[in-house]
């Protein structure tokens, strides 16, 4: 019979039906009467089976692990008791090379030897991508992505795309990737944060996901040099509106991902012990975070108890997160130690209307807070940041023609991704990781 072309993840579905498969050879396994092939496609895997004349004329060629192949043959459902993914097995009556991969010394297996220094498997990554774990942590990548793009259009925010290339800082100037334009001096974008309060007037509450650059000169598990940063920007609304906001969008898109019949599975396997994280999130101020740190004796970065102004480092944090061990919106942090945009707090102007949201085992995933609306307080920030204004006479034009309360937040993906996908390190959740020292393939 003719076969119908399906992707290895649909034709679970299609037990008793002669198939047409493409994909890689994942794994394989003869002896002198069957071949056992792994197909792989990206959509799934399934086991398939050479016998007879087929597998006496596969060992004349010698197939190789990675070969691109087309097989045919009948989708049969395996006995009760054998595991095989979806539960199927594809009985080969044909099949035909497309591009045979090196054996020998080139062979797959050598190029991404288990084992192998992390820094020789990065410079591998085009082909330890496609390693089960790697793949797995993608799809999950995608699958929340598309969850978090469906929050915000239930929530009716608008996507835009604001330059990557830009004249002006966001997160202090010791981050900056400088750049050539023309002559002119440019730097990445550390976070579309100011664009995005541009849109507001225009188009109501809006977010972005996109790149972020910083330069960031220590190695550290959740540092990137280039990060995929969701953000979003929110008007006419209160702080506590704007943490309740946050709160949705974590319940809501890990939730989705958890659902989808594809990433939820996944999910279970890379991160078995992971519960979706339930609301209202603990709210913790800062000055009593302090005072938890003090209790737990953790110490500051010199060594010494915290004081209220303290930095609160990743290792302190880490402390915090992995003892509570439930997500935290670690609130009202000292004007000093954030950035020079953000609203202080009408009960307490020595603190701000700010958010970190910090998660077991990653620590900061989100940013966020209310922005100065009045525009003499935002030179005043300017000033005490040592910024020249001058470059932001767009971004203080927002004050001017029709103020508004409003506020908003950004989100490392890799950071959330990996504690959805208990990954040690945020390399581990980007495609193709940059680290100070790292910019290939
Ligand atoms: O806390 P950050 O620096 O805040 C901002 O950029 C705000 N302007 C965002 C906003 O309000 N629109 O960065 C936000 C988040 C962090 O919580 C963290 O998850 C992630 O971005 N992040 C990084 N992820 C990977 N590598 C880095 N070097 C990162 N720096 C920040
Ligand atoms: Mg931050």
């Amino acid at each position: 019979p003719a076969a119908k072309k399906f992707k290895v993840g649909q034709s679970y579905e299609h037990v008793g039906e002669r198939v047409k498969l493409s994909g890689w050879i994942h794994r394989l396994r003869s002896n002198k009467k069957v071949v056992f092939v792994v197909l792989r496609d990206g959509t799934g895997f399934i086991q398939c089976v050479l016998a007879g004349d087929l597998a006496v004329a596969q060992q004349t060629v010698d197939l190789t692990l990675e070969s691109s192949v087309v097989l045919y043959g009948t989708v049969t459902k395996v006995p009760e008791g054998k595991s095989a993914p979806g539960d199927v097995e594809l009985v080969v009556d044909y099949y035909e090379i497309v591009g045979l991969a090196p054996s020998g010394e080139e062979a797959f297996t050598n190029k991404i030897a288990e084992g192998a220094d992390p820094s020789l498997l990065l410079d591998q990554r085009h082909l330890t991508l496609r390693g089960e774990t790697i793949s797995a942590v993608m799809k999950v990548r995608a699958a929340l992505l598309k969850s978090i793009r469906r929050v915000y259009d239930e929530e009716n925010i608008t996507e835009v795309t604001p330059p990557c290339m830009v004249q002006t800082q966001v997160e202090g100037g010791s981050t900056l990737f400088k750049l050539d334009y023309y002559g002119e001096e440019a730097f990445l974008t550390q976070s579309s944060q100011l664009y995005l309060e541009t849109c507001l007037a225009a188009l109501g509450d809006v977010y972005t996901i996109q790149e972020s650059f910083r330069a960031e000169k220590s190695h550290t598990r959740r540092h990137l040099s280039e990060y995929t940063h969701i953000e979003a920007e929110l008007c006419f609304l209160s702080f506590d509106e704007l943490l309740d906001h946050i709160e949705r969008l974590v319940i809501n898109s890990v939730q989705y991902v958890l659902e989808d019949p594809v990433s939820g599975p996944l999910v279970k396997q890379l991160n078995p012990k992971f519960q979706a994280p339930k609301g209202p999130f603990l709210r913790l101020d800062y000055k009593d975070a302090i005072q938890w740190l003090n209790d737990h004796d953790v110490k500051n970065e010199d060594g010494e108890p915290f004081k209220f102004g303290d930095d609160i480092a990743e290792a302190a944090e880490r402390k915090m997160t992995d003892t509570i061990g439930v997500p935290i919106f670690l609130i009202r942090f000292p004007v000093e130690i954030k950035s020079f945009y953000m609203q202080r707090c009408k009960d307490d102007p020595r603190v701000t209307e700010s958010v970190d949201v910090l998660m077991p085992n990653v620590g900061e995933i989100t940013g966020g807070s209310m922005r100065i609306k009045d525009t003499e307080e935002l030179m005043e920030g300017f000033k005490r940041e040592g910024i020249d204004p001058k470059a932001y006479y767009w971004f203080v034009d927002q004050r001017k023609y029709g103020t508004c309360p409003h506020g908003g937040y950004g989100i490392g993906t890799e950071r959330i991704l990996a504690w959805l996908c208990d990954r040690f390190t945020v390399r581990d959740c980007s495609l193709y990781p940059r680290f100070s020292g790292r910019c290939k393939p």
